[in-house]
């Protein structure tokens, strides 16, 4: 009987885990809150609710936002794995790489890999360039709509009628602003709130593409994608691609 190859790795680190799944305890949250939300009026949700509802989804907001700059922060210090270029799809012999690996898969061979194969990488980096979108956007329109930290002051001073305070500037109460201003700074937010939009449909698409992919390489290759996200081992069937790069 032929022998058969198991190796276990120390592949994720502790900080690169704890983003993992805070941000996707966060993610859910945003989803939920956010479709809420988009459809409150159908919901039959009041100004209050909507107000509410709003306002939780920024505090959620805040969580995620510095959980995802953390994890920013982390990919200058932390292990191998962390690092810019275990997931950005550049660097030495990237496109090589990919074709090689997806002609492999063409094949039916299996590629071993300690840290993303060439595709993760592609999907690695179109999720986070996304979450930072959203995290940006979200930030202005917290803002914007609801003149919380860390932009709300700007818009509260940007829109306040002549010898009103800033600080009087609420959400929902028009009375204490300029008409005009007001009218200027929605259309500043035109453009946020619209990528804050499509970037919600994206994200949820990555998401699926992310899931399905997991599940498909972990069933192909036999390594334990999913529970190395916990223990942060991965455990190989077969030589890793990346053991030496
Ligand atoms: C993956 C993360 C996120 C998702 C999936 C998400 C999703 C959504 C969705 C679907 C909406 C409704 C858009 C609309 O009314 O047209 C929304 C609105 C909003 N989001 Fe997010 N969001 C995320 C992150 C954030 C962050 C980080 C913040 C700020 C800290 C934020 C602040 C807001 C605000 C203030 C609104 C209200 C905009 C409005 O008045 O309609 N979001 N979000």
């Amino acid at each position: 009987m032929e022998k058969q190859y198991y190796n276990s790795y120390s592949v994720w680190d502790l900080p690169t885990r704890l983003f993992h799944w805070i941000n996707v305890l966060c993610v859910i949250a945003m989803i939920c809150l956010g479709t809420i939300i988009l459809w409150g009026s159908a919901l039959g949700l009041n100004s209050d609710g909507k107000l509410l509802i709003k306002t939780i989804h920024v505090y959620v907001g805040y969580v995620f936002a510095i959980n995802l700059i953390i994890r920013l922060m982390w990919a200058f210090m932390g292990n191998r794995f962390a690092r810019w270029n275990s997931f950005l799809p550049f660097g030495r012999n990237y496109l090589k790489k990919l074709k090689g690996y997806l002609t492999a898969e063409k094949e039916g061979k299996t590629q071993f890999y300690l840290g993303h194969n060439p595709l993760g990488k592609l999907a690695v980096s179109a999720i986070l360039l996304s979450l930072v979108i959203m995290a940006t956007t979200g930030l202005v329109l917290a803002g914007t709509d609801i003149y919380f930290p860390p932009f709300g002051t700007i818009f509260q001073q940007w829109i306040a009628a002549s010898g009103v305070n800033p600080a009087d500037v609420v959400s929902g109460v028009k009375d204490n602003v300029d008409v005009a201003a007001y009218a200027e700074m929605r259309s500043f937010r035109k453009p946020f709130i619209s990528l804050h939009n499509w970037f919600f449909y994206v994200i949820i698409g990555l998401i699926f593409i992310h899931i399905g992919a997991v599940i498909f390489t972990e069933i192909k290759s036999g390594a334990n994608l999913i529970s190395a996200m916990f223990t942060g081992k991965k455990i190989l069937t077969g030589e890793p691609e990346d053991k030496e790069e």
